[in-house]
C-alpha cells in the first residue's frame, strides 16, 4: 500500500478529492490536525505508487494555489489497520455520554447516553475540549430541570450536541445547522445512525433561521460569536438559554461584552485553555 498526504483547508477538500479519485486512489481520508479546525490532513491511499505521482503533486499544488505545498508520498508501513483505527478512536466516556465509532465491537454501557459518531469530515467527534465543555453545560442545564421545547445546534458539525440534547429533552424539537455542506451531510447521516429526529439544514449564521429557541448551542470561534450576538439573542425565546463555546479563556470577557445587558451569564465551563458559557436571555 502507498499513501500521499498533505494539509488542506476545509474549503479546498472538494477541489482536491476528484483528482485522487480520478487517479484511482482506493480511499481518501481526512484527519483533524488539532486546534485549527479549518486544517485537515488529506491522505489518499493507493495499492502501489501511482505512475502519475509527479503529475498528481503538480496538479494538487496548482489547484490549491500553493506552489510550495509539502506533499509526502511513501509506502504505508505495515499495520493492522482495524486495530489501529480502534485504538485511535477508542470509545470515549464523557460524563453521562459514551461516544463510539462504527468499528466499536464492545457492548454499549446501559447507564450512559450512547452516541455513534465516526471521526469523519465534520468536526465533532467529542474529543475536543470545546465540545466537551458544551456537554457539561447541557448537563448542568438539564439538572436545573429547565423546560426546553426547542433546541438549535448552530454550527452542528457532526451533530453531536444536537443528539445529546435530543436525549436530554426527548420531547423537544431539535434543529441543527451549519454553513458547511459537508457537515450538513454528515449530521443528517449521523442523525439516522442514531435514530434521532433532527432537522438539519445549511445556513450561514442565522441567514436561514426564522424561529425562536429555548436553547441554542453555538460552538464556533470567538469572533463569529461576537458578530452574531444580536441575531443569536433575537432567536432566543424569552428566558431562553445559549451555550456559547469555541473561545479561549482569555477571550471570555471579549465575547461576553457582546451579550452584556441582553443576557446574564449563568455558569462557565473550563477545560484546558478553552471554555463554554451558559447564558440566559434577560
Ligand atoms: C467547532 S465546530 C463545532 C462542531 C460541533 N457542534 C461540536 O461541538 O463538536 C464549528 C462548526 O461551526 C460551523 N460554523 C462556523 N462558522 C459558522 C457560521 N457562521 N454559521 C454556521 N456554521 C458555522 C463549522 O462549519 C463547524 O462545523
Amino acid at each position: 500500500m502507498y499513501q500521499i498526504a498533505f494539509i488542506v483547508r476545509q474549503s479546498q477538500i472538494a477541489r482536491v478529492e476528484p483528482i485522487y479519485q480520478d487517479a484511482e486512489a482506493l480511499s481518501n481520508e481526512l484527519i483533524e490536525t488539532g486546534a485549527d479546525k479549518n486544517k485537515w490532513r488529506f491522505i489518499a491511499l493507493f495499492k502501489k505508487k501511482p505512475a502519475c505521482q509527479k503529475a498528481l503533486f503538480d496538479q494538487t499544488r496548482q489547484i490549491l494555489k500553493q506552489p510550495e505545498l509539502k506533499i509526502v508520498g511513501a509506502p504505508v508501513p505495515h499495520k493492522n489497520w482495524l486495530k489501529e483505527t480502534a485504538r485511535a478512536f477508542a470509545p470515549l466516556t464523557l460524563g453521562h455520554y459514551f461516544i463510539y465509532g462504527s468499528h466499536c465491537d464492545k457492548a454499549l454501557p446501559k447507564d450512559k447516553i450512547t452516541l455513534k459518531i465516526d471521526a469523519a469530515t465534520a468536526f465533532g467527534s467529542g474529543r475536543h475540549a470545546t465540545t466537551q465543555a458544551c456537554l457539561q453545560a447541557l448537563d448542568f442545564l438539564f439538572e436545573q430541570k429547565q423546560s426546553v421545547r426547542k433546541v438549535l445546534d448552530l454550527g452542528c458539525g457532526s451533530g453531536i450536541l444536537a443528539f445529546a440534547a435530543a436525549h436530554r429533552y426527548p420531547k423537544a424539537v431539535i434543529d441543527a445547522t451549519d454553513c458547511d455542506a459537508e457537515s450538513v451531510r454528515m449530521a443528517r447521516f449521523n442523525a439516522q445512525e442514531n435514530h434521532i429526529k433532527c432537522q438539519v439544514w445549511q445556513s450561514d449564521s442565522f441567514e436561514k433561521i426564522d424561529q425562536k429557541y429555548d436553547l441554542i448551542f453555538a460552538n464556533i470561534l470567538a469572533r463569529p460569536l461576537i458578530h452574531m450576538a444580536p441575531d443569536l439573542i433575537d432567536h432566543l425565546a424569552p428566558n431562553g438559554y445559549a451555550i456559547l463555546s469555541g473561545f479561549l479563556t482569555h477571550q471570555h470577557a471579549w465575547v461576553m461584552k457582546a451579550y452584556q445587558g441582553k443576557c446574564t451569564e449563568v455558569r462557565q465551563f473550563k477545560i484546558k485553555e478553552w471554555q463554554a458559557s451558559l447564558v440566559k436571555k434577560n
